[in-house]
């Protein structure tokens, strides 16, 4: 499964390499059929080097094992000092038990777990595994096995403290351009990755569901893989199916119930004792009334930016978006949230969705803000529609985005201490991924100017103009 993604890699970048030459051309809305044609008319004079970015073609990956055998393995944090290991098998009989030891091929320790299975019109899921294996020591080599079955994976757990490396990249899918992604994610070691949103674009097909599963193994069982839903994770239809995100949640079970959330849909965790993480979600109620809501405020009210001096979110729509796709779409959502998330100084919010990089200043209320939350869109991990290349230049917020891109890539935010954070964007090149973007970001929890007022703090209530 490695060589084989290997050898797909380079055939990936090579298409990519080609990237940003015509950001801007390619509507497919019909009065702009006419300039599309002189666009390609004029490169095909003047541009010399320029080949189209070829189709997103989706990796498809089978399972040639033994039905007891397990695949799709992946591991996510659960609390300081667990590791939640979730991996499926078509055979119904196998045990949930992971069997774990810091040396390989010794296991000395052993869990059970619980297990569920779904439905999905004529599909029927595998045995879906999860296993809870702890306490692990931090920054830690663990060698595990699932079910019984001598196939070792070996994960490492986060380190205590700081400094901490997140990997960040929205809208994966598994494409070429996946596959092109994710190794340049593997070049440069990492203690977390964090997903916002649109994982597989199954998009109902089930199979693709399992054949991301194991697409992503190599990477999402060696380091925690810690996700939130996007619009393809919905998968309901009117009367038909009704119950939204059954797919993901069934697969991708998060650490909720552990930040007292009622639903696998938005949670948060803490990360090396100084990073609070919270994951929202983009396409369940967020209004004052809902439960989405309520939690916030009571899980921002826990955070205590001593103990924790980093406060970021995840969500999947953005709220700040100066691309022609998706315009307005994470808008309602920011007009309910965005206060709560600005009185607790929020340091940075990642979103995806649109497929393409972005960076703003800090705002808040569409306006600069020093003690707004930085707003990074990262929605261009590979997925199988392609990029979004058009970006409005004369958008109201143009004034406060600071960078943007339509080229396929990845992030990292290298939080270095109490005080600093790198960020940076990889796009991905043809031979090393290529640092496109870069900036330190102070923490807030640091900043004497943007010191939270009690009376104010976690209302929710209070808009910018109250101030
Ligand atoms: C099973 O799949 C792997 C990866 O796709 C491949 O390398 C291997 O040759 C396959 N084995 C069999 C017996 O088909
Ligand atoms: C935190 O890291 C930054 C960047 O490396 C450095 O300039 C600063 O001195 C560090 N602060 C402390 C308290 O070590
Ligand atoms: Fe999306």
């Amino acid at each position: 499964m490695g060589e084989a993604l290997d050898m797909k890699e380079d055939k990936a970048a090579t298409t990519s390499s080609s990237r940003s030459l015509v950001q801007g051309k390619m509507s497919t809305r019909p009065w702009s059929l006419a300039l599309v044609f002189i666009s390609l008319f004029l490169l095909s004079l003047g541009a010399s080097g320029f080949t189209r970015p070829a189709p997103g073609r989706i990796i498809t990956t089978r399972h040639n094992k033994s039905e007891s055998h397990p695949q799709q393995v992946h591991v996510s944090a659960v609390g300081a000092d667990q590791m939640r290991i979730s991996w499926i098998t078509d055979d119904k009989h196998v045990a949930s038990i992971v069997d774990y030891g810091k040396a390989p091929g010794k296991y000395d320790l052993s869990a059970t777990g619980e297990h569920t299975s779904y439905r999905y019109f004529f599909y029927t899921s595998g045995k879906i595994h999860h296993v809870k294996i702890g306490p692990l020591e931090p920054d830690t080599v663990y060698y595990y096995r699932c079910g019984g079955v001598d196939d070792e994976f070996s994960f490492k757990t986060p380190p205590a403290s700081l400094p901490v490396e997140f990997a960040i990249v929205g809208d994966l899918g598994q494409t070429e351009w996946t596959a092109s992604t994710l190794a340049h994610v593997r070049k440069t070691n990492y203690d977390m990755l964090l997903l916002p949103g649109d994982l597989s674009y199954a998009d109902t097909q089930q199979p693709l569901w399992d054949s991301f599963g194991r697409f992503v193994e190599p990477y999402a069982s060696k380091r925690p893989w810690m996700v939130t839903q996007g619009n393809h994770e919905i998968e309901a239809f009117p009367i038909l199916h009704c119950h939204p995100f059954e797919a993901y949640n069934a697969r991708w079970r998060m650490p909720f119930e552990e930040s007292g959330s009622t639903s696998n849909l938005y949670y948060s965790f803490d990360v090396a004792g100084a990073i609070h993480v919270i994951m929202l979600g983009s396409y369940t109620d967020f209004d004052s009334k809902s439960a989405q809501y309520k939690w916030l405020v009571q899980d921002l009210a826990k955070v205590d930016r001593w103990r924790t001096p980093w406060l970021i979110v995840l969500l999947h729509a953005p709220w700040y978006n100066t691309n022609t796709a998706h315009q307005g779409e994470g808008e309602a959502m920011r007009k309910a949230m965005e206060s709560l998330l600005y009185n607790a100084r929020v340091d940075a919010v990642f979103v995806g969705h649109v497929h393409a990089y972005e960076r703003f200043k800090r705002v808040y209320d569409n306006e600069a803000n020093s003690c707004g939350p930085v707003h990074i869109t990262i929605g261009d991990g590979g997925n199988r529609e392609g990029l979004a290349r058009d970006f409005d230049e004369g958008h109201k917020t143009v004034s406060l985005s600071l960078f943007h891109e339509a080229s396929f890539g990845h992030g990292r935010l290298s939080v270095v201490n109490r005080t600093h954070a790198h960020w940076s964007w990889h796009r991905n090149d043809e031979s090393d991924s290529t640092v496109a973007d870069e900036v330190w970001l102070d923490s807030l929890s640091a900043s004497e100017a943007c010191k939270i007022d009690p009376s104010l703090a976690y209302s929710g209530t209070t808009t910018k103009d109250e101030l």
